[in-house]
């Protein structure tokens, strides 16, 4: 089976109440730890590469990997653009083998968003490839681009319907308290998502898909493992899974994690460290932390996701 658009995993995500598992993928062993647990389960898949993985890894490396993944699950896998920041970016993916590409305009106002997506949708449906786009504003750090609390902003209900049919685009992502990286909410605070705003965007777009990035849980285990080898992460806060898993429930077919993954191979490489301080093999110890991304994505696709057993 070749790479697919995320055109069909949407419509039977949401017609079934689950959503599909968007990673970030910037090496080999990633590419594999995830794959590796949605071929176990017979989870669908989007692997997604952002502006700042493709400078790491390279274009045509990371699209190899995901090939290659492709052959060896035998799984519908999406491979996607994260975070497009401009036309170039996006179709740069588009002629180079990516099946979806994500334009984010966002920080732009409302009416030169519309204009970027719509240029950017054009060109991707004349190639084949489908587009999220993005309303509202999240917090946190993205390809060094860092976004305070004080100035993101929940996604406007009243907007969804004009742009969604001035740009053509296929999913929308929009900001409902999610934000990205590793600090989301302040210790001490009860972290909760913005439900009401995603009702409302979902009566006002049925059957259309909603993405939410952001959407890492912090797991306190792995936070307190790389406190506990050498490391110093203070007050890392995530998104709780049950609400991950009711907005599953409604509207979002897809959900963005990448920083959890970060976690899983970071503590798991500390603590083999810890326990090895003599090892230089790197097969020694990043065999252990594919692994550890492999439980972390099969947890997901499970637990928060439902898409286990979905693929075919
Ligand atoms: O939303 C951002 C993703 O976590 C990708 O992060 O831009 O550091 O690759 P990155
Ligand atoms: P996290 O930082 O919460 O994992 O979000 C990742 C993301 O949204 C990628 O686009
Ligand atoms: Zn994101």
């Amino acid at each position: 089976m070749p790479l697919v658009t995320s055109t069909e995993m949407f419509k039977k995500a949401y017609d079934g109440g689950y959503a599909i598992g968007a990673f970030n993928v910037n090496n080999m062993e990633i590419v594999q730890g995830i794959t590796e647990a949605a071929k176990d389960l017979e989870a669908p898949l989007i692997l997604q590469v952002s502006k700042g993985a493709r400078a790491y890894a390279n274009h045509t490396y990371l699209t190899k990997l995901v090939e290659a993944a492709v052959i060896e699950t035998g799984l519908p896998i999406c491979l996607h653009l994260d975070h497009g920041d401009s036309f170039e970016t996006c179709k740069s993916c588009i002629d180079g083998g990516f099946t979806s590409v994500m334009i984010d305009a966002s920080s732009k106002p409302f009416a030169e968003n519309i204009e970027i997506t719509k240029k950017v949708v054009e060109y991707a449906h004349d190639h084949g490839v489908v587009v999220e786009a993005e309303l509202g504003t999240l917090a946190g750090i993205e390809d060094d681009v860092k976004v305070s609390a004080e100035d993101s902003s929940y996604t406007r209900p009243e907007e969804v319907e004009e742009f969604v049919s001035k740009t053509g685009c296929d999913s929308l992502a929009i900001a409902i308290g999610t934000s990205h990286g590793a600090y989301k909410f302040k210790p001490g605070t009860k972290p909760q998502l913005r439900f009401d705003v995603l009702e409302e965007v979902s009566k006002r777009l049925p059957g259309f898909p909603i993405v939410l990035h952001g959407s890492s849980s912090v797991p306190q285990e792995f936070v307190e493992k790389i406190n506990k080898f050498g490391g110093n992460m203070p007050g890392a806060i995530g998104v709780p899974e049950d609400q991950l898993r009711k907005a599953a429930s409604m509207s979002v077919c897809k959900i963005n994690i990448d920083s959890d993954l970060r976690l899983a191979m970071t503590a798991s490489i500390r603590e083999y460290f810890a326990e090895h301080p003599d090892h230089f093999d790197p097969r020694q110890y990043l065999k252990p932390a594919r692994a550890a991304i492999k439980d972390m994505v099969a947890h997901k696709i499970v637990d928060v996701l439902g898409c286990d057993h979905k693929a075919f």
